[in-house]
């Protein structure tokens, strides 16, 4: 089964749906992605702060895959804001990844209360990653409205993307309609809610329904609010499930019910953006 696209606003394409990497610890990570790899993943979602960019490198390379064919995404941690730390810290990513180039790098938090609120510096050397010629795309994650209103205003770029925490019972659609204005595509990051989505008796109505395992439900429900999303898994079968959701729709109705789920600002799992600090 392909995995549709989505084009981002520099006319780069971005396969909708990945494979996540959060929690995906060292020692089992090199298997974990050369198992998603294999299966069939062709998008990986990284960051400095999941210490598994060596890994995630050395699964790519062992995949015997063509560069191209794998779309691969750091972020930026936040301890390494400050100019020189960053661009330091993007070489040492492409280096742990075994890439001379990374498709997509993002401002991991905006970290509103940490270096003088200055996040719009931080998004000036994204910027000038991509004039270096070593990164296709620059992208933020976990910004809110005014976060995005100020990077832009400043510089007059876009983020290709906005990641942002995005599930059944937190839709952040504030965030969602934000970055849509501006042509930032969304990313939607936890999108089984860390697993707890799968029990709940509405989306297991509709799984028994259609005959479909709940997770499918649940990420059928994201690619069809025209997110992009990458679920992880430690496991062989989990893996192979959330990819085959290209093969089916959810009616108006069972989108209906899932979007009652919602549970606004309590159903956030992760810390709130305009207060999280820790470096
Ligand atoms: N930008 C950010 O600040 C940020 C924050 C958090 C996450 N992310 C990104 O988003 C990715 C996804 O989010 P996430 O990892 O936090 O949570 P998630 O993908 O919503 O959920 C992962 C959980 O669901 C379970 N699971 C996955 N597929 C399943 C299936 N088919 N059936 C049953 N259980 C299943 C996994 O268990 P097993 O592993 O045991 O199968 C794991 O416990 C991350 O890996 C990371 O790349 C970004």
């Amino acid at each position: 089964m392909t995995t549709p696209t989505i084009t981002l606003n520099n006319g780069t394409i971005i396969p909708q749906l990945g494979f996540g990497t959060f929690q995906v610890f060292a020692d089992d990570a090199v298997e974990t992605v050369g198992t998603a790899l294999d299966v069939g993943f062709r998008h990986i979602d990284t960051a400095q702060g999941y210490g598994n960019e060596e890994e995630v490198g050395e699964a790519i390379a062992n995949s015997g895959l063509a560069r191209e064919e794998v779309y691969v995404t750091s972020k930026l941690t936040n301890s390494m804001h400050a100019r020189d730390d960053a661009l330091r810290s993007f070489d040492e990513t492409l280096t742990k990844l075994r890439l001379d180039r990374l498709d997509l790098f993002l401002i991991h938090w905006p970290l509103p209360t940490r270096y003088n609120g200055d996040f719009v510096s931080t998004w000036k050397v994204m910027l000038e990653l991509i004039e270096d010629g070593r990164l296709t795309s620059a992208g933020v994650s976990n910004f809110e409205p005014e976060h995005l209103t100020r990077i832009i205003d400043a510089t007059g770029i876009s983020p290709a993307v906005n990641q942002i925490e995005a599930h059944p019972y937190f839709h952040n659609d504030d965030a969602r309609r934000a970055s849509r204005s501006h042509g930032i595509a969304v990313e939607a990051w936890g999108p089984l809610a860390k697993g707890e989505a799968l029990g709940d008796p509405v989306v297991r109505d509709i799984a028994a329904e259609i005959n479909r395992a709940p997770s499918q439900v649940v990420l059928r429900w994201h690619i069809q609010r025209g997110d992009i999303v990458f679920p992880k898994s430690n496991h062989r079968e989990r893996m192979i499930e959330n990819l085959a959701v290209f093969d089916f729709e959810l009616t108006d109705d069972q989108v209906a019910r899932i979007d009652a789920l919602d549970k606004g600002e309590a159903g956030r799992q992760g810390p709130n953006p305009n207060t999280f600090d820790r470096v």
